[in-house]
């Protein structure tokens, strides 16, 4: 493919919006098309100076059919608009959660596969830069053999996050598992590989609702390491995702750790990038002298970078960070983690496909 890569953004709601401007300034891509059942397609199209369609249908039937499309569409229509331009030949960036049953995700990630279509699901965190850095750190075998990982997701959501019209966020289906512990689940997956086995100890309700609000987990991945999970939404805390790295721009930065990452040769502890390691490495021992090295991250948008990513998928030049089996793998894993929670017993992790 010579030229940039024409790129559509199917939803112009909340996230939208910011996909559309990352294409529109990345010289790599074109943007082709803004799609969105509602005017607030023909607004934002407008705005960017690109043409606007109503529907997934008149879009593959125009001159602007594009080679890829990020998909940002509520939820439940994920597995729906995706088929569709699936089947159309169209490269598809998926917005998370991939879908919202296990058995429509799969029918989406069966029928790209067999039409040999890329799906890219945007768990964007995985381009956070602190991560990416992290992944290089494990990857160069500077910390030796991965055998476990302790991890933390805590912080305090007021009582007026499940007012309406968010009470759905007070129900089952509204709970930190899914909404927040899916994306540390699929960071997890980035660094250590799958998770095969987990277990949940509910930590103790505070505001009564049906929605889980935390729990000390247990993790067991396919390569033999463990991990050590402290999920709570329910207590104040700098020990999470968005305040170690400041990449939400509504949450404040505090800078602390939430993940440690244990290796057979160092500690890698994230985001401040610290490995501690012994100064002698010929005398590996409890009883050694510690030193510590700072690995020094670039700070990227992790919207740009992932966009970059996508178009370098579509060439053929790379493969999917997070591919359709990564995005339904995150979603198995949180519904066996709320199985385990009723059971009261460790839970088995089917395989995505
Ligand atoms: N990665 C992130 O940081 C992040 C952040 C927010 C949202 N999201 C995800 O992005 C998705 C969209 O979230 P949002 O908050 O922007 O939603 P939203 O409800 O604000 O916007 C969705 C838009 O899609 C349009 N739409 C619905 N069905 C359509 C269809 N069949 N064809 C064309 N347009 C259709 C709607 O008219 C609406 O404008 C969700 O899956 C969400 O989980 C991701
Ligand atoms: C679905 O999408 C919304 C955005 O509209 C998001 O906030 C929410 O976390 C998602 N729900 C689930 C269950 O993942
Ligand atoms: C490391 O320890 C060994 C064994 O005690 C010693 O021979 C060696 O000189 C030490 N290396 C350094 C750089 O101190």
């Amino acid at each position: 493919m010579a030229g940039p890569i024409k790129i559509a953004v199917i939803g112009a709601g909340l996230i939208g919006p910011r996909h559309a401007q990352t294409v529109a300034a990345d010289s790599n891509a074109l943007l082709s098309a803004i799609v969105d059942l509602t005017s607030a397609g023909e607004e934002l199209a407008r705005k960017l100076k690109v043409p606007y369609y109503k529907t997934v249908a008149d879009l593959l039937q125009s001159a602007d059919k594009p080679d890829g499309a990020i998909i940002c569409t509520p939820n439940h229509t994920h597995v729906a608009v995706g088929l569709e331009l699936v089947r159309g030949g169209v490269n598809i960036l998926v917005e998370k959660p991939i879908s919202t049953d296990i058995e429509s995700g799969q029918e989406l990630v069966r029928t790209a596969q067999e039409l040999g279509v890329k799906v890219l699901v945007g768990h964007h965190r995985r381009f956070n830069s602190y991560m990416l850095a992290a992944k290089d750190v494990v990857a160069s075998g500077r910390i030796g053999d991965l055998v476990a990982i302790n991890g933390i997701w805590a912080t305090y959501k007021p009582l007026d996050y499940f007012d309406p019209p968010a009470v759905w966020r007070r129900a089952k289906t509204g709970g930190v598992i899914l909404i927040n512990l899916i994306h540390e689940i699929d960071l997890m997956h980035y660094l250590l590989g799958p998770i095969t086995r987990v277990y949940a100890e509910p930590i103790p309700s505070r505001r009564g609702f049906d929605a889980d609000e935390g729990a000390a987990i247990t993790l067991r991945f396919k390569s033999g390491a463990v991990g050590s999970f402290l999920l709570s939404d329910n207590v104040p805390s700098p020990h999470n995702f968005e305040a170690g790295t400041g990449e939400n721009p509504l949450i404040p930065q505090a800078g602390k750790d939430f993940y440690r990452l244990f290796g057979s040769e160092a500690t890698l502890s994230v985001p401040d990038l610290t490995i501690w390691s012994y100064a002698n490495t010929t005398v590996k021992s409890w009883l050694s002298p510690l030193t510590t090295e700072e690995v020094t991250v670039d700070v990227k948008t992790p919207f740009e970078s992932q966009l970059a990513h996508f178009i370098k998928v579509i060439k053929g030049a790379e493969e999917p960070s997070c591919s359709g089996a990564d995005g339904l793998r995150a979603l198995i894993v949180c519904d066996a983690l709320k199985q385990s929670l009723e059971t009261g017993a460790p839970v088995d992790v089917a395989s995505p496909l």
